[in-house]
């Protein structure tokens, strides 16, 4: 079974002084948590077994929000991540989390929408590391991969200044097991982190890494910055509003993936003030009854 990470910490420092009271993946993007995003993409992608990772004066309101997880079917462990290091160190803090299992990460701060976009990549996951590509027009804040004319990867640079194309690496990625010794392997980058994009490289050159393209119809945003803050919010109100869905709503993902079950899910809205969230879940509840 795959293990899921959510990498929630870093200092939010472009998100100041919005992050001075909560940290940046506890901002709303619009009716939710950020948080909820990445793990009810996870949860639909089958991942039950979880840990968060967030600085320690950020871990006990994500515990508080989230809890151990057995509400929504899953088990959700914490870890502190004392000092940032870099995105890969999540693998060295979640070394026993792991064990001798596969596992997923994903970063607090993605946002991803739409059909199914991952589906393939979880079922068709066996060994090695599988990533993404996704066109962007800024490619240069981004891992950015070069694809040969077969579509595979021949290259991966971090924040290229010169990007050798438009398709960055958003931040998921599914790895087996050796991740953790790759990772124990690395060298900080010139800035001092353990960076992803050699974790990537470093399958690259075994000859182990996927990259699957992520379709133009699909959404991948994020959020670290107050104006994609607010664009994300917006994004997000304008499909909900327009469908009458939620993106990004646990328990919904949680039900439907029968991770939970209806008399739950029930009991949960039951406990739930009188929102607009909780009508929503009593219309997901009414629709499944169908
Ligand atoms: C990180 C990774 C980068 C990746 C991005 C996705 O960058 O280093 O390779 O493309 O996340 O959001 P950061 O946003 O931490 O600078």
């Amino acid at each position: 079974m795959v293990k899921g990470i959510i990498l929630a910490g870093g200092a939010g420092s472009r998100l100041y002084p919005l992050t001075l009271v909560a940290s940046k993946q506890l901002q709303p993007v619009y009716d939710k948590p950020m948080v909820y995003y990445p793990l009810t993409t996870l949860i639909e992608n089958g991942v039950r077994e979880l840990c968060l990772i967030a600085t320690p004066a950020d871990l006990p309101r994500f515990r508080q929000l989230l809890g151990d997880g057995a509400a929504w079917g899953l088990s959700i462990e914490y870890l502190a991540q004392a000092k940032p290091a870099g995105i890969a160190q999540a693998f060295l803090i979640a070394a026993s989390f792991i064990g001798s299992d596969p596992v997923t990460l994903i970063l607090g701060d993605n946002i991803f929408y739409g059909a199914d976009g991952f589906k393939r990549a979880f079922a068709d996951f066996q060994d090695g590391a599988s990533i993404f590509g996704y066109r962007v027009h800024d490619p240069e804040r981004y891992g950015v991969v070069e694809f040969d004319s077969e579509g595979r990867a021949l290259s991966i640079q971090e924040k290229p200044s010169q990007p050798r194309s438009n398709h960055a690496v958003p931040g998921l990625y599914l790895y087996d097991n050796q991740v953790v010794e790759i990772t124990k392997n690395l060298r900080p980058s010139e800035r001092g982190e353990l960076e992803i994009t050699d974790v990537n490289v470093a399958y690259l050159r075994r000859g182990q890494l996927r990259v699957h393209q992520l379709s133009r119809g699909f959404a991948w945003l994020d959020a670290g910055t107050s104006s994609s803050l607010h664009e994300a919010s917006a994004y997000v109100q304008t499909i909900e509003k327009r469908q009458g869905i939620k993106i990004g709503c646990p328990e919904e993902a949680a039900f439907r993936r029968g991770f939970m079950s209806r008399d739950e899910l029930e009991k949960q809205t039951a406990q739930m003030p009188n929102c607009e969230y909780r009508d929503y879940l009593h219309r997901v509840l009414a629709e499944a009854a169908r």
